[in-house]
């Protein structure tokens, strides 16, 4: 038995509309994806969405769009994928990490005012797995001194917490449609927000800095287009629209599925010596992207291997990002610095999370966790 890390959810429905697509004349940007864009706003609570090749690139826009260039600092994780930090050192500003909360693994709220210096502009906190960070506080910080705050929710597009979705508190909301996601067209991403001025821009960041899209230039009597800013090329294409549609209305049945797995590894490892796992913060919904646990560090590669050898696929998020070489070298980053990421980072170990896992597989992952786990 072989139980991979990740099975996706594309199925027939979701190939129909891709060959729809196909078999009609507009394969890029056009009426699917600002379909698309719709339906996640309605889903998130955002006015506004614009659809994208990557989270990654709806970070990278979110910063532009807010005016973050060199010589500005942005508080954020280390406890996280490096994405969030490169989307910063791209357009020339620099990461100041906090160190994360030991029970969640999220960005401490407490420590963020302590960072803030004259160059900071943004905050960006990662709700790591799917558990929000507290966004009230973050919000109310942020406020205080004046500050920008974009949301990395790659795990999260399903979350709450304290009475407000995804994306309410923040300027802007990131998320991945990347192959392992909730929902995935293999590559994609998305940015929801509330401003209307500010959407515009991203959307014309995202082609160029072109005035208009090519499904502006194809309907009705050719209309020439200008350049008024320098953009990207990260718009996202009615393919990748089409195979998330069904997905994203079938996206609480899925979560629904993983949650109740999510529940059966803590009940499982609850009380179990040597296995910890990340605390869903109160009065919250989780996202339930992954579910890691925490083994001891000595042992996390030997455990991981043994795992593998089981024919149990698992992965790792995320040794803490600040320890990886460019960051050592670059940003002078030292071991030591941020000790609960550091710890996490070198603990963890994530499970198979997603619906079509079987009760059989589960039950199977679970023995085989314990088992293991124990004789290391
Ligand atoms: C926390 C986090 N942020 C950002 C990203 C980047 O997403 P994408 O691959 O869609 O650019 C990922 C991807 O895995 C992620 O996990």
């Amino acid at each position: 038995m072989k139980i991979e890390f990740y099975r996706h959810n594309i199925g027939d429905k979701e190939k129909k509309d891709v060959c729809k697509v196909l078999d009609s004349i507009f394969l890029t940007t056009g009426d699917v994806v600002y379909e698309f864009e719709r339906r996640l706003s309605k889903y998130v609570g955002c006015e506004y969405t614009i659809g994208l090749m990557s989270c990654t690139a709806a970070l990278n826009l979110s910063m532009l769009a807010h005016g973050i260039g060199p010589g500005d600092e942005v508080i954020t994780t280390p406890m996280t994928f490096i994405a969030t930090s490169t989307s910063i050192i791209h357009v020339g500003a620099r990461p100041v990490f906090v160190d994360v909360k030991p029970e969640t693994g999220n960005i401490d709220e407490d420590l963020i005012e302590a960072a803030i210096t004259r160059k900071t502009k943004a905050i960006l906190p990662v709700h790591l797995y799917g558990n929000m960070c507290n966004m009230v506080k973050i919000r109310r910080v942020a406020d205080k001194h004046g500050l920008v705050v974009i949301e990395d929710a790659a795990h999260a597009i399903e979350a709450e917490r304290d009475g407000y979705k995804v994306g309410a508190l923040a300027d802007a909301a990131c998320f991945s449609f990347y192959a392992v996601k909730s929902i995935t067209c293999g590559e994609g991403g998305a940015v929801s927000i509330h401003d209307k001025k500010k959407a515009e821009i991203l959307r014309k960041l995202s082609l160029h800095g072109m005035t208009k899209s090519a499904a502006d230039r194809y309907a009705g009597r050719y209309k020439h287009w200008d350049m008024d800013m320098l953009g990207w090329k990260y718009n996202m294409s009615n393919i990748q629209a089409a195979l998330l549609l069904k997905q994203l209305k079938n996206i609480e049945k899925y979560w629904k599925k993983r949650d109740e797995i999510a529940r059966r590894y803590e009940e499982a490892f609850t009380k179990i010596e040597g296995i910890g796992f990340p605390k869903v913060p109160p009065r919250s919904k989780s996202g339930r992207h992954l579910f890691t646990i925490w083994v001891d560090p000595i042992k996390r590669d030997k455990i991981l291997w043994k795992l593998q050898s089981k024919k149990i696929g698992v992965a790792v998020n995320y040794r803490a990002i600040h320890l990886l070489k460019y960051f050592i070298e670059k940003l002078r980053y030292k071991r030591g610095t941020f000790p609960n990421a550091e710890k996490i980072g070198n603990s963890t170990i994530s499970l198979p999370l997603y619906p079509k896992l079987s009760d059989k597989e589960l039950c199977y992952v679970i023995t085989k966790v314990k088992e293991i786990v124990q004789s290391t």
